[in-house]
């Protein structure tokens, strides 16, 4: 896909109004990746219908496998598959097509994949992945563009226990063991909630799974799996980035469906800059007229901790509040790359190692910037909608990758905003 799609944005108007959270992205693809566990049919509701999505997708298609969206209702057929090669473009366009390791090394005995590419956010290497992997039996080949993995016998379920708490080597290690032979023990697990809802969803379809919500997971081997119907949560970072653009804007804004109880740390720092909130009937009801303080420091955290992904988003609104404001990233080596771009409107920000210190209060100005990832794409968002005058932000697509038609969910909240040429 040739990405040739800009943001533009008229900033100053304070959002209002009420949106609905899309289907998290982070619980979806490692959901359509255990779908292959299954030689029958999955149905993921409320799945987002974003550029990740649409990759795993044309993914799982070139293995042969059937898709049928209807609406946000995605079915996924793989009662046949063919080959074991993942295609190298579309997983060298996204980090997580190495969730489907576990589950291809279990279907078809053996997967060859690119290594995986992703958000330029550090080495982000699969080591663990691979330590889990060859603790149940499989053998790991390094080739030109990537690697092979396979084994010619039953996986073995195995005792793992994670020097690093990583969510994906989690994931995988899951997907593996699910028909793996014996019981699997996974110790210091990751605790974000996608790994919760990964273990319902792999229950729901059949797997044995014991301590969901722990750091200690334990998985007896079955068989066989069934056809399963699931609904996927909303996304837990995309309902932080509406609040913290109503934040940047000082706006009042409702959001339908928000996992208010998978936010606690997001919500709390929002409280902590002044913001006021309440949530009933499903609803959450905010009010960020009142936010005017700094934050002497946040630190990103495993869950519950304040999210990584949440880091530069948040970075933007305190860029609009008077004062000295730190944010320190623990968990990925080189995620400040939004930050010379905030710096092009004006934002004052210095990174020295894991701190960014933010001088908030000077008045941004709108700017030609560039997207340059994810998540510093919905933060270069927040700073135009809170600057004055008009911005354009090249690189339209790393935004789509993971928030589903953002312009019409901001224009809804009274934004002014338009994405120019969507991707080819
Ligand atoms: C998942 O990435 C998410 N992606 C990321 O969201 C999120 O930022 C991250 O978890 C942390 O919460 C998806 O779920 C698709 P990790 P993942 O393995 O699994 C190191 C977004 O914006 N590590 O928990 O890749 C790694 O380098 C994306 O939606 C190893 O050293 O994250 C990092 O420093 C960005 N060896 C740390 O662990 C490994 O084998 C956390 O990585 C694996 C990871």
């Amino acid at each position: 896909m040739q990405p040739v799609g800009e943001i533009w944005i008229k900033g100053g108007t304070p959002l209002s109004g009420q949106v609905s959270v899309q289907g998290s992205k982070n619980a979806a693809l490692p959901m359509m990746a255990a779908a292959l566990l299954h030689d029958g049919k999955t149905v993921l509701h409320h799945c987002p219908r974003i550029a990740d999505v649409l990759v795993m997708e044309q993914i799982l298609n070139r293995l042969g496998v059937k898709t049928r969206w209807q609406d946000h209702t995605l079915e996924i057929d793989c009662r046949k598959i063919v080959g074991y090669e993942i295609d190298n473009e579309l997983a060298g366009s996204m980090r997580s097509s190495v969730i489907l390791m576990g589950s291809m090394i279990s279907r078809q005995g053996q997967v060859k994949i690119a290594y995986p590419g992703g958000c330029t956010i550090g080495k982000r290497p699969i080591d663990l992945h691979l330590k889990v992997f060859q603790n149940m039996g499989v053998n790991i080949r390094e080739e030109e563009k990537g690697l092979w993995a396979g084994s010619s016998t039953r996986l073995q379920g195995t005792t793992v226990e994670f020097p690093v708490s990583s969510v994906g080597a989690t994931e995988n290690a899951l997907l593996a063991a699910v028909k793996a032979k014996g019981e699997t023990v996974l110790k210091n697990c990751a605790l974000e909630p996608e790994i919760r809802h990964l273990c319902y969803f792999l229950q729901a379809m059949g797997a044995e799974i014991g301590g969901i919500g722990t750091d200690t997971l334990w998985i007896r081997g079955v068989c066989t799996l069934r056809d399963v119907e699931y609904t996927v949560p909303p996304d837990r970072i995309v309902a932080g980035t509406c609040l913290y653009a109503a934040a940047a804007t000082r706006g009042k804004i409702v959001l339908e469906h928000a996992p208010v109880e998978e936010m606690e740390a997001v919500l709390q720092v929002y409280e902590k800059m002044g913001g006021q909130w309440v949530c009933n009937s499903g609803k959450l009801k905010t009010d960020a007229r009142e936010i005017r303080y700094p934050v002497s420091l946040t630190e990103t955290a495993r869950y519950p901790g304040f999210p990584t992904d949440m880091q530069s988003i948040l970075m933007a609104v305190l860029l609009t509040v008077p004062g000295e404001s730190r944010i320190r990233e623990t968990i990925f080596e080189d995620r400040y790359k939004v930050v010379p771009e905030l710096a092009r409107m004006g934002g004052c920000i210095a990174v020295t190692g894991k701190d960014a210190w933010i001088r908030g209060g000077i008045p941004l100005c709108g700017a030609k910037v560039k997207a340059l990832e994810l998540r510093g794409a919905a933060a270069l968002v927040i700073a135009a909608l809170a600057a004055e005058g008009e911005s354009l932000i090249s690189n339209s697509h790393f935004l789509e990758r993971g928030y589903e038609e953002f312009e019409n969910v901001i224009s809804k909240l009274g934004g002014k905003i338009e994405i120019r040429g969507k991707m080819g």
